[in-house]
């Protein structure tokens, strides 16, 4: 029987799965990945470890599962890091990921510029690449006048894997450079940042093929999709295709997002509408930047794991006075606000580890509350949402969240695979010729239905949290 490897760079790890054509995991490898923070707001990462991290994994598939009948591969990963190579694919200097606000001033210069809101359909937030390259230009010259080739995260991979420069829509959507409408670069855009099309990939759809698995890796030499970004794979593994279906990703980042049939742009709003991973789809979401970030970050300054610290929260309780806001890196969805930092308000002497916890969860609540709004300006309106993600896990967040939001969030049965799955999927899809029919919904294992009781005392606290981002702003 067939099988298919999903490839998925997270910023915390990497994760391999084998799959078969019934979707049963074979096998499964991760492999932990670091994040270097040299000064406030920036967030790199090294492209070496990335590839050391693949080949690790894929040694540990084959290890674990025979891997003869491996006929395709798909991609997928952390969206907008800027991977810039020199015309022999040498690595310039450290990736500058995601949730790196470093070119807050490049980007703004960009963003007041009304071609790009035009033809990208977003704002240029910091964190989307060009912004990032235009630093370097600014900065460090002798680098950027060296790069020949300019990668996304997974797009780096493809190139240690298969030998190409390629990239998708989905990701490239998120460049600032891309023509989201149209499923092209934009020659206007790179003409700006004083690049052109030649120092961009090659582009096809995320189910397609973008090339060959090379020698090397102890594998048959099958297709290699063009996958998507972490995002967009997510929803190709949660069954996230047809208009009007939404998921809940609580990663480091918090992602709400919403799968749309046609090209529905609201920059105003602070959603990102991006390219979907197959031919002919778009999508739209709110970006959060610290999710389980922000859980993380109280578990170090606890000495506590996370897991310990959500464990025994209790049955739901209405928010407490304390209120936490989670812009520890700035904030995307509704603010685009790269200089903001994050808040606890209102701590007294019996505020303990489980108060914070309870606030963090909360505040993160907040935030997505705050992206269900953005969205709902744009006319989207989620009724139900599949929840993924790491963050996932604790039953207490899942309840807050569908309180705050107002709606129920639908919890998969086995595994946590999103965004490898749907990689593996758009491998087969390339494989195979298969579409989005491939992509269903997995099994549900429960849903989890807003508190009436506490909706109110909610709904208040968010008013709250609002309130309290105004007041933070006029401090920054
Ligand atoms: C999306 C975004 C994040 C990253 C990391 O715009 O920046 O969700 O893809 O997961």
């Amino acid at each position: 029987m067939a099988t298919y490897i999903g490839l998925d760079l997270g910023t915390s790890s990497l994760k391999a799965i084998l799959i078969d054509v019934d979707e049963t995991v074979l096998a499964e490898h991760t492999v932990p990945l670091s994040v270097q923070r040299p000064h406030d707001g920036w967030s790199e990462q090294d492209p070496a470890s990335w590839a050391a991290a693949t080949d690790a994994a894929l040694a540990a598939l084959a290890g674990k599962a025979d891997c003869s009948a491996l006929a395709g591969i798909g991609l997928s990963g952390h969206m907008h890091g800027a991977t810039l190579l020199d015309a022999e694919d040498r690595v310039l200097r450290p990736c500058m990921l995601w949730n790196d606000t470093r070119s807050a001033a490049q980007a703004a210069r960009m963003d007041a510029d009304p071609r790009y809101r035009t033809i990208t359909g977003n704002i240029v937030f910091p964190g989307f690449t060009a912004p990032k390259v235009d630093w370097v230009r600014e900065t460090q010259p002798e680098v950027f006048d060296k790069i020949a080739k300019i990668l996304l995260p997974k797009d780096y991979l493809r190139l240690h894997l298969t030998g190409g420069h390629v990239a998708e829509m989905s990701d490239a959507a998120g460049t600032a450079w891309f023509d989201t409408g149209a499923r092209d670069w934009s020659d206007a855009l790179l003409a700006d940042c004083h690049l052109s099309r030649a120092q961009m990939p090659s582009l096809v759809e995320g189910s397609a093929i973008s090339g060959r698995l090379r020698d090397g890796f102890g594998l048959p030499p099958v297709p290699v999709a063009g996958g998507a970004g972490d995002n967009a794979a997510a929803a190709i593994g949660a069954g996230v295709v047809q208009d009007g279906t939404a998921f809940l990703s609580l990663g480091t980042s918090g992602v709400l997002f919403a799968a749309n049939d046609g090209y529905r742009p609201d920059p105003a709003t602070a959603v990102h509408t991006f390219c979907h991973a197959v031919p002919g789809t778009w999508h739209q979401m709110g970006v959060i930047l610290a999710a389980t970030d922000a859980l993380e970050w109280l578990a170090r300054l606890t000495g506590q794991t996370a897991a310990e610290l959500t464990r025994d929260l209790g049955p739901l309780q209405a928010p407490g006075r304390t209120l936490f806001l989670p812009y520890l890196g700035g904030e995307r969805t509704p603010h685009n606000n790269a200089a903001i930092r994050g808040q606890f308000l209102h701590l007294d002497h019996a505020t303990d580890a489980k108060a914070a916890t309870r606030a963090v969860l909360e505040g993160v609540a907040f935030a997505f509350a705050d992206s269900r709004d953005a969205l709902a300006a744009t006319g989207t309106t989620i009724r139900q949402a599949l929840a993924i993600g790491g963050g996932a896990k604790s039953a207490y967040w899942l309840e807050v969240l569908a309180t705050v939001l107002g709606f129920p969030l639908d919890v998969p049965r086995a595994g946590d695979f999103g965004a490898a799955l749907g990689a593996a999927r758009l491998g087969r899809m390339a494989a195979t010729g298969a579409g989005a029919e491939i992509a269903t919904t997995p099994p549900i294992e429960r849903t989890v239905t807003p508190d009436a009781g506490l909706t109110a005392a909610f709904a208040e606290g968010h008013a709250r949290y609002r309130d309290s981002y105004q007041a933070l702003k006029g401090l920054h």
